[in-house]
C-alpha cells in the first residue's frame, strides 16, 4: 500500500509531479485554462470584483499563496480567512463576491459552515476539493477537483500543491477572462505552471540533503522559516508541517519583520529556514539572512543559485531549479515538506499519524 516508501507521506510528497499532472492537464484546452468540464461559469470570473478564500490549516495556506499571486498578477484584491474566524464573523461579501472554498476532505466543518455562510451573504462559491462527492463539493455553486488521489498521511503535501496548482488556474483564467491577460501572457503563464512537473521531479532529486539538515533540526527546540512575498506565504506551511509531525515549535516571519519583533529569539545554532527565490527581493532577502547568521543562527537557505558557500550567509544551501518567480513555491515547497519529513523520521516520531491531530475534523 505504502508502494516501497516507509510512511505514505513520503509517497505523497513523491506523487506530486503526477497529482499536478492530473490537476492541470484536464483544464488545459489550446494551451489555455479552460473550465468548461468542470461547468464553472466564466460570467461569475468575468464579473467578480473581489476575491474570499475560506479554509483551515494548508487549504488555507494554499489559500494564502493564491491571493499573492492573483493581486500581484491581477491587481483583484483577495482575501483570505481562516474558516473558524469567519463562520461566526458578518462577512464583508456579497453578491460580487467570489468565495473560493478550499479543502482536501471536502468535510471539514468550520469550512463547510463558511460555504453555508457565503452563500446566505448572496455570494457564489467555488470550492477546491479533493474528495469526490464530498459535503462542500456538493453544496457548492461550482467544483474545481483537484485529483490528488487518496491523501492518507495526516499532513497534508500533495494535496496543498495541487491547491495551490487549482489557484493558479483560476487566476489565470480570471485574468484571461476578464482581459486582464493577453491570449499570449495567459499562455505562458500555462506553460510555466506544467513546467512545475518536471521541475518537482529534479527537486526530489535533493532528498538526501535535506535529510542531512533534518538531523540538524531535529535538536533544536524551535525553529524559524523566512522569507519575502510568495517566500513568505510559502513559509507558513513550512513551519506549520514542522510543528504538525516533528513537534519542533516553529515560527514563520516575514524576513523584514524579524527586526521589529522577535529577532531577539534569533541566537546561537536556531536553526532559520531562509526562502529566497523572489528575484526583486533577493538583495533585501540576503541582508536579512546576514542578520540572522550574525546572531549565531544555523541557516539553511534555499534558493535558485547553483550554490553558495559564504559562511556569513548559510551553513547549508539547497537549490531549487531557476524558474520565474510566480512559480517557485512548488519546488520550494517539495524542500519544505522533506524538511519536515525527515525530522520527524529522525526524531523516530509516527510520521504519517501525529498526536492529537486527525486527518479531517467533522466536529467542532
Ligand atoms: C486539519 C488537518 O485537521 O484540517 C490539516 O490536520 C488540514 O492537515 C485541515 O489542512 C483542513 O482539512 P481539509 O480537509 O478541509 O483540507
Amino acid at each position: 500500500q505504502k508502494g516501497g516508501y516507509p510512511h505514505f507521506m513520503l509517497k505523497e510528497i513523491y506523487e506530486q509531479p503526477d497529482a499536478l499532472r492530473n490537476t492541470i492537464t484536464p483544464r488545459i484546452v489550446n494551451s489555455l485554462p479552460d473550465f468548461t468540464e468542470d461547468g464553472i461559469d466564466d460570467d461569475v470570473l468575468r464579473n467578480l470584483e473581489n476575491i474570499t478564500v475560506v479554509a483551515c490549516g494548508t487549504a488555507m495556506h494554499a489559500g494564502i499563496v493564491g491571493k499573492a499571486m492573483i493581486e500581484k498578477e491581477l491587481r483583484i484584491p483577495v482575501n483570505v480567512e481562516i474558516a473558524s474566524e469567519f463562520r461566526y464573523k458578518e462577512p464583508l461579501i456579497n453578491e460580487k463576491t467570489l468565495v473560493i472554498v478550499t479543502s482536501q476532505s471536502g468535510e471539514t466543518i468550520d469550512t463547510l459552515e463558511a460555504l453555508r455562510l457565503a452563500k446566505r451573504c448572496g455570494s457564489k462559491v467555488l470550492s477546491i476539493v479533493n474528495v469526490k462527492g464530498s459535503t462542500i463539493a456538493r453544496e457548492s455553486d461550482y467544483v474545481l477537483y483537484t485529483h490528488a488521489g487518496p491523501e492518507i498521511a495526516v499532513a497534508s503535501t500533495k494535496a496543498y500543491s495541487v491547491q495551490m496548482a487549482a489557484m493558479y488556474l483560476i487566476g489565470c483564467r480570471i485574468g484571461y477572462v476578464k482581459g486582464i491577460y493577453s491570449e499570449d501572457r495567459a499562455r505562458e503563464f500555462i506553460r510555466q505552471l506544467l513546467d512545475v512537473i518536471p521541475v518537482i521531479e529534479e527537486t526530489l532529486k535533493q532528498a538526501d540533503e535535506v535529510k542531512t539538515v533534518a538531523n540538524y533540526i531535529k535538536m533544536a527546540p524551535d525553529a524559524f522559516f523566512i522569507g519575502r512575498g510568495l517566500d513568505y506565504t510559502l513559509s507558513l506551511e513550512g513551519a506549520l508541517k514542522l510543528k504538525e509531525i516533528s513537534y519542533v515549535h516553529a515560527e514563520a516571519y516575514a524576513a523584514g519583520e524579524l527586526k521589529h519583533g522577535t529577532i531577539a529569539l534569533i541566537t546561537d545554532n536556531v536553526p532559520v529556514i531562509a526562502l529566497a527565490t523572489q528575484e526583486s527581493v533577493y538583495g533585501k532577502m540576503i541582508s536579512n539572512i546576514r542578520e540572522v547568521k550574525a546572531r549565531g543562527a544555523y541557516v539553511i537557505l534555499v534558493s535558485m543559485d547553483e550554490e553558495y558557500n559564504d559562511g556569513d550567509v548559510c551553513d547549508k544551501h539547497i537549490s531549487i531549479p531557476k524558474q520565474d518567480g510566480l512559480f517557485t513555491v512548488f519546488s520550494a515547497a517539495v524542500i519544505l515538506q522533506l524538511i519536515a519529513y525527515y525530522t520527524s523520521d529522525a526524531k523516530g516520531l509516527d510520521v504519517d499519524k501525529p498526536r492529537n491531530l486527525a486527518k479531517s475534523v467533522t466536529v467542532e
